[in-house]
């Protein structure tokens, strides 16, 4: 019996049934089989029949898989705004790691001739990480780089990656049912985030596809994320294929991608140019459902930041809608050139195992708790998470047009874009209403804080803000606009 013929009867049983035994296939299908048989066959193809299988007693009961999009409840937001309040990893993972130290390694996780390899480990790491893009080269080739990764870089790219996640979950962006391709896994950061945000979830399930290229990743991978993905079973992991994308078949990818993910990865690909990355995105996009997100994440540093924004303009020249963070509210572009935006979060709890690296002469070097991040989300059928576009009546200058008003007291209107940059007398944060070359910022110094100005010191990254009697203020010396908020200024949450 074929695979195909098995997968036909499943397609034919489960449209007349709602539910059903996998026992009962054997009356559909012509060779003698073992229900077990059947299930080894017919197992990695559940997910794309929209069918859930959970196993009882000898046999397994199959039924059709809710679809749509996940709506949060109030227990689920409870839970997880819970745990991003004081973010980390989860106790079982933190044992699951320091478990893997011990089997490459062969001793205890914190041995102190271990705790102070790792730490070469880190900071080899780091001194690569910082050379300039040209002569960089972060390898994963050996064991104790992955170590080091997973003690200094994963913690926070774990939480980093929940949160956004979690944001994509408020947006009703994510699938009940939801498969993904994560390209660049790594020690499996991204699966084991999702593992760690479905658990936290009622019924939502997720099937998790990977790419990698180096061994030693692939082995932590295979250590880490089956084990924690199956405590609770609600993210099915494929193993990850060895692939170095640059050669990429595409055309052997899966189909049917919800979510594409390329996590702290875009940036380190050595080799193509910025219009290469934004050609195999786009290319690698062919199979992504209509209603998928592609999501890119880089580090916040100004050189990978401002990349990714021109890769995501790139992306978006050649047909793939931006939903966020960015907005076109004039129905313009942009002009990417220098756009340097990243996301902050509250620091995250320290691992028991970067706690114990600290331990010596130079703690900050093995302490890495804050999150910042620069993000795109990127769809094939233009949804937006802002939808407001200006109207021609309304009265707001553009930002492309401060020149004309340097000096004067007017009205903007613009995406926030940043956190609080600035300093305990000056609260500074970056805006951009997708029409100005030039950057521009937002200046409330902390005495003309008031009920009327004050929502902008806790708006979301991205939500758009109209400001009301703002003073335009060229700085010559940055070659941006500041626009300065005084006791009168009005700032309103507009949307997001
Ligand atoms: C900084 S790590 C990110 C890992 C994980 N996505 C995360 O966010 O923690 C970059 C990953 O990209 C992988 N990578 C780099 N170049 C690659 C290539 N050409 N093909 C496939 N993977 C690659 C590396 O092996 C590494 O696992």
């Amino acid at each position: 019996m074929s695979e195909k013929e098995i997968i036909s009867a499943l397609k034919y049983v489960s449209r007349m049934k709602p539910e059903f035994m996998l026992s009962e296939m054997r009356n559909y299908i012509k060779s003698e089989m073992y229900t077990q048989e059947i299930y080894n066959i017919a197992s990695s193809s559940f997910f794309d029949l929209g069918l859930d299988i959970v196993p009882v007693d000898d046999d397994f009961k199959v039924f059709r898989a809710p679809g749509g999009f996940i709506e949060l409840s109030d227990r689920e937001e409870q839970i997880n705004e819970a745990f991003f309040r004081t973010a980390g990893v989860s106790r079982k993972l933190e044992r699951l790691i320091e478990q893997f130290i011990e089997k490459k390694t062969g001793k205890d996780w914190d041995d102190p001739v271990i705790l102070d390899r790792i730490r070469k480990a880190v900071v080899s790491q780091k001194a690569d990480y910082w050379k300039s893009k040209g002569s960089r080269n972060i390898s994963y080739e050996k064991g104790y780089d992955i170590l080091g990764y997973l003690a200094y870089q994963f913690p926070v790219y774990f939480v980093q990656f929940q949160h956004i996640l979690y944001g994509m979950a408020e947006d009703g962006l994510l699938k009940k049912r939801m498969k993904v391709l994560d390209v660049g896994s790594g020690p499996g950061t991204v699966p084991l985030a999702i593992t760690d945000l479905y658990n936290r979830l009622e019924d939502n399930k997720a099937l998790v596809h990977s790419i990698e290229m180096y061994d030693e990743n692939i082995e932590a991978y295979n250590f880490l994320v089956p084990e924690y993905a199956g405590i609770k079973d609600k993210v099915d992991v494929r193993e990850p294929e060895k692939i170095d994308i640059k050669k990429l078949d595409v055309g052997k990818l899966p189909e049917n991608i919800d979510l594409m993910v390329f996590s702290n990865v875009l940036n380190e690909i050595k080799d193509l140019s910025n219009s290469e990355k934004a050609e195999l995105v786009k290319e690698m996009s062919e199979k992504l459902n209509q209603n998928g997100s592609i999501l890119i994440i880089e580090p916040a540093d100004k050189v990978n930041s401002t990349e990714m924004r021109g890769l995501a303009i790139s992306l978006k020249v050649m047909g793939l809608g931006i939903y966020s963070p960015c907005s076109f509210i004039w129905g313009s572009g942009c002009n990417p050139q220098g756009c340097w935006s990243f996301e902050q979060q509250e620091d995250i709890d320290p691992t028991r195992l970067m706690t114990r690296l600290a331990e010596c002469d130079e703690p900050y070097r093995y302490i890495n708790l804050d999150i910042k991040y620069t993000y795109v989300i990127l769809r094939k059928d233009n949804l937006t998470r802002i939808k407001y576009r200006v109207s021609p009546k309304a009265k707001f200058a553009k930002l492309s047009k401060l020149g004309k008003h340097t000096g004067k007291r007017i009205n903007v209107i613009a995406s926030l874009m940043s956190g609080d940059l600035g300093d305990e007398k000056n609260h500074l944060f970056k805006i951009c209403d997708g029409t100005s070359a030039k950057p521009v910022y937002a200046v409330l110094p902390g005495h003309n804080l008031t009920p009327e100005n004050e929502v902008i010191t806790n708006a979301r990254y991205g939500s758009l803000l109209s400001f009301q009697n703002i003073l335009v203020r060229y700085n010559e010396a940055n070659d941006s606009y500041n626009l300065l908020l005084s006791k009168g200024s009005l700032v309103e949450a507009v949307e997001g």
